[in-house]
């Protein structure tokens, strides 16, 4: 009668062996919220960069029990080699938008990326690759977002692009008139077009990364300007 019994307890230490990582994986991998924000910081920056206020603005003032979280993007968010660095920031970011919105179909996402996560999250939703002159390198082609995560995106957020392109109608701040570094164009821009009702992009005049502009300050600042009407725009869209 004993040998059963052992077996049988035995059996269950293994399942519960085999059990319990998996768990432990799955609670990390999985954590759904209502909102998610995705944020790609800009080139230089710590995580979570100049952004931090901002999901700190939309995270606030939620109807009681929304739960609300950020993923930040992982990437170096360097210069050398920038395509290098953009590029694993739309890999990872297209990985992790895909994941979550697989895993937590009924979340809600916003995305928002700050001058070269700018960059890479227009580059998320348009399909992006190809040359960069100014900084005589080439991006690695990727895909647009899976349509099964397109369709939960909820707002999406640009800050001093590096790809901002004059006169789109989601163009905000005295910068609307006029392009930065890399503007879109072709299918890229027809691409990012398709959320046209849920972005806004921010420029400034005298940016000279979105608006090829000559006052540095006016890169750095657009969280301490535009924090709160961003944080009511993405609200509005939720
Ligand atoms: C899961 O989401 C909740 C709600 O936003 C957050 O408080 C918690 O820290 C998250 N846990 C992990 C492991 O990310
Ligand atoms: C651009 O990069 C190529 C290949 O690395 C190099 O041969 C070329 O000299 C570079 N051109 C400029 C203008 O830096
Ligand atoms: C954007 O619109 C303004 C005002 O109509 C115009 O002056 C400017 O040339 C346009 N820019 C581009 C790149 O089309």
């Amino acid at each position: 009668m004993h040998a059963p019994s052992i077996l049988v307890s035995a059996l269950a230490l293994a399942q519960a062996a085999v059990a319990a990582p998996s768990t432990v994986m799955m609670r990390r991998q999985v954590n759904c919220t209502n909102i998610q924000v995705f944020v790609a910081r800009g080139s230089l920056e710590e995580i979570p960069g100049r952004q931090g206020k901002l999901v700190d603005a939309v995270c606030q003032g939620l109807p009681a029990g929304t739960t609300c979280g950020s993923t930040d993007i992982q990437y170096p968010a360097t210069f050398d080699v920038y395509c290098k660095s953009v590029g694993s920031g739309v890999s990872f970011a297209l990985k992790a938008v895909e994941a979550y919105a697989a895993a937590c179909p009924d979340s809600k996402l916003v995305l928002t990326g700050y001058s070269q996560g700018a960059h890479l999250m227009g580059d998320v939703l348009s399909g992006a690759g190809g040359l960069i002159p100014n900084q005589n390198c080439t991006q690695a082609k990727t895909k647009p977002l899976a349509a099964h995560a397109a369709e939960k995106v909820a707002a999406v957020m640009l800050f001093g692009d590096v790809r901002h392109t004059a006169n789109q109608t989601y163009n905000l701040a005295e910068g609307a008139g006029k392009s930065g570094i890399l503007p879109r164009a072709g299918a890229q821009l027809t691409g990012l077009n398709v959320y046209s009702n849920k972005i806004h992009s921010w420029c400034n005049g005298e940016d000279p990364v979105c608006s090829s502009g000559n006052d540095i300050d006016q890169h750095l600042t657009y969280f301490d300007q535009f924090t709160p009407d961003a944080a009511a725009f993405i609200k509005s869209k939720l």
